[in-house]
C-alpha cells in the first residue's frame, strides 16, 4: 500500500514539473545573438544571427519583426523567410529545446530583429 502513495506521490511530482516547465517558457526564451563576422558582401559587413529557443519546451510559428529588413545575402528562407514585415523563422517548423539556427546577412547598420509571436508546445 505504501508503494502506491509513493508511487502517486512521484506522479504528483512529475506532473507539476511538467505543469511548471510550461509555464516557465514564453516568447521572450527565443534568443537572439549577434555576431560580427570578417566578411563583407557588396561592400555591407556581413553579421551572424543565432536564434536560440532557450527553453525546454518546442516552440514552433516563430516570427520575428523585419519592418525595413534587407540583405545583400541571398536569403535562406529555410532559416528565416522574410514576408512582408515578418520573418518566418525554420519555415514556421517547430525549433526544439534549446536547439539553435544560424543566418547570415549583409547591411549596415545591423539590423534589431525582435520576436513577434511564437507557438508554445510542452510535451
Ligand atoms: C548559438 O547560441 C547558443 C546559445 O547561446 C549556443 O549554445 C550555440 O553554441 C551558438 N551557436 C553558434 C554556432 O554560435
Ligand atoms: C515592428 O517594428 C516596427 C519598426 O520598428 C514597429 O513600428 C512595429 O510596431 C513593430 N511591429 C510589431 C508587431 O512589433
Amino acid at each position: 500500500m505504501a508503494s502506491i502513495f509513493k508511487l502517486l506521490s512521484l506522479i504528483t511530482l512529475f506532473l507539476a514539473l511538467i505543469f511548471q516547465a510550461n509555464g516557465e517558457c514564453s516568447l521572450s526564451d527565443i534568443k537572439i545573438m549577434h555576431y560580427t563576422t570578417n566578411d563583407y558582401a557588396h561592400g555591407m559587413p556581413v553579421w551572424k544571427l543565432n536564434i536560440t529557443n532557450n527553453c525546454v519546451c518546442t516552440q514552433s510559428q516563430v516570427k520575428l519583426n523585419c519592418t525595413g529588413f534587407q540583405t545583400y545575402l541571398e536569403d535562406d528562407p529555410a532559416i528565416l523567410n522574410a514576408h512582408e514585415n515578418e520573418c518566418l523563422v525554420k519555415k514556421g517548423e517547430p525549433i526544439h529545446s534549446y536547439e539553435s539556427l544560424i543566418f547570415r546577412y549583409a547591411w549596415e547598420p545591423k539590423f534589431q530583429f525582435h520576436p513577434i509571436s511564437s507557438q508554445i508546445q510542452c510535451s
